[in-house]
């Protein structure tokens, strides 16, 4: 067993974490006016970490799992938003197409999404299916050469900005789930809108979006994989996107840490720096402990896929802890800076406000226990 990254992953989060730096001076701007970080994305194109899992023969880094979740947890320690519009592209929308794509489609769609030409959207949620995601009411009927697409999707990543979107939705009420299907959709096809932006809590320089079809024509060429495939490739899908989320978690947990550490050497009460008030102390044991339990958590699932084993249970584990450590911590990084941690340009109240998504989308905390659950008692 190894602890050691290998030389080669210590580059790529070296690589990751000098362009997190970059990310700092604006992200205070971004999150407050949720400014989508157009040039960033681009430069993590350039960077190769918009297709970190994709071969190089479709455009893409040809990265495993490890290095991928080692350059996700750099990015969110400064700037959850721009790791989410990274993570929601690789994980849901490059690996599906990677792994479940026809040779046609991976060149036409995969190739500019893995070099960060285009970006990706992944539409499984709507109004009334967020965890209980196989009532689908969208549609996609079936029409011979193609599918008639209609319905509102809700809540979706990377939903304003995206050139490709990956539509899940129901072609055969009476199959139930295996009715279900997902197409690709292009921006600017027929009777497909997007709705206003979505004014959050935290991730704000995200876009989050409605998308919604009305008689939209997708040719039957667009489908992935099987017909009524829809919905096994999200769950499959969600399993590498779960360690993805719950990297962003623990990059969150840990840059709240790294400030509330380096605050607590630096403030001085009753004479002396607050690091050795022992209540204080407590705190940062305790995220010590946890951030490094959620962090080994996250590295075995990303381990288990590289090595080509189950990891939904281990996904499903890491990010259900990953998520609660995040929230639970930047909450006492908030606590540690006093009434510092309360404005804005001390970034932990961001951190904590950006921590809370993390519980909810890809499955809520609840749907990871249930999810863990269903593995242990089978
Ligand atoms: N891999 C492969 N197949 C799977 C699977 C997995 N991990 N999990 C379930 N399935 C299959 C089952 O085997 C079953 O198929 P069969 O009947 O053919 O065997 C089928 O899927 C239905 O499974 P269940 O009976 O378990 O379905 P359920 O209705 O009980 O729901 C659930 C299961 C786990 C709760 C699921 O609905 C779920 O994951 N809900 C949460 C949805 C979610 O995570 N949404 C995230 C949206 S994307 C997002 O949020 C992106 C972002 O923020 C950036
Ligand atoms: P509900 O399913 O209505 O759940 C409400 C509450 O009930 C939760 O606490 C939940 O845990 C609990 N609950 C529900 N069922 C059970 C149960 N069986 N047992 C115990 N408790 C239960 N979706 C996408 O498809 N693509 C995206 O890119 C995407 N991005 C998102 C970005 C943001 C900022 C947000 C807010 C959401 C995003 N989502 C996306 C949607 C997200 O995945 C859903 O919000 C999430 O799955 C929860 O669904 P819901 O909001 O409908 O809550």
């Amino acid at each position: 067993m190894h602890f050691e990254l290998s030389e080669e992953h210590r580059m790529i989060r070296e690589a990751a974490r000098e362009f997190a730096q970059e990310l700092k001076p604006g992200v205070i701007e971004r999150d407050e006016l949720a400014k989508f970080p157009f040039d960033f994305v681009k430069k993590m194109g350039e960077l190769g970490f918009m297709g970190m899992m994709v071969p190089e023969e479709y455009g893409g880094a040809g990265m495993d799992a490890l290095a991928y979740v080692l350059v996700l947890e750099e990015i969110a320690k400064i700037d959850a938003s721009t790791a989410v519009i990274m993570s929601a592209h690789n994980s849901l929308v490059c690996y599906g197409l990677n792994a479940f794509g026809t040779e046609e489609q991976k060149q036409k769609y995969l190739k500019p999404l893995a070099s960060g030409e285009k970006l990706g959207a992944f539409a499984l949620s709507e109004p009334e299916a967020g965890s209980d995601a196989t009532s689908q009411h969208t549609t996609a009927i079936d029409m011979g050469d193609y599918y008639l697409l209609n319905g509102t999707k809700n809540w979706i990543t990377n939903g304003g900005n995206s050139d490709i979107y990956l539509i899940i939705a129901q072609t055969d009420v009476e199959k139930g789930h295996r009715g279900i299907n997902v197409l690709i959709v292009e921006k600017g096809m027929d009777g497909f809108t997007i709705g206003p932006k979505e004014n959050k809590l935290g991730i704000r320089s995200s876009d989050t979006h409605s998308l919604m079809f009305s008689d939209t024509k997708v040719p039957k060429a667009n489908r992935i994989g099987e017909e009524g495939f829809g919905f096994k490739f999200a769950m499959k899908t969600l399993d590498g996107g779960r360690i993805g989320i719950a990297a962003q978690a623990l990059g969150i947990a840990a840059g709240a840490y790294d400030l509330a550490l380096a605050y607590s050497k630096e403030r001085k009460t009753f004479g002396k720096p607050i690091s050795e008030h022992q209540a204080i102390q407590f705190k940062l044991a305790d995220m010590e402990v946890e951030i490094e339990a959620a962090r080994l958590l996250t590295y075995k699932a990303a381990w288990k896929k590289d090595q080509g084993l189950p990891y939904g249970k281990e996904a499903a584990m890491a990010k259900l802890h990953a998520s609660e450590v995040a929230m639970k911590h930047t909450v006492e990084a908030v606590q540690i800076h006093g009434g510092y941690g309360y404005v804005k340009e001390y970034h932990v109240e961001r951190l904590m406000r950006d921590a809370k998504i993390t519980q909810i989308y890809e499955g809520t905390s609840e749907i990871q226990r249930l999810v863990i659950a269903r593995e242990i008692l089978r």
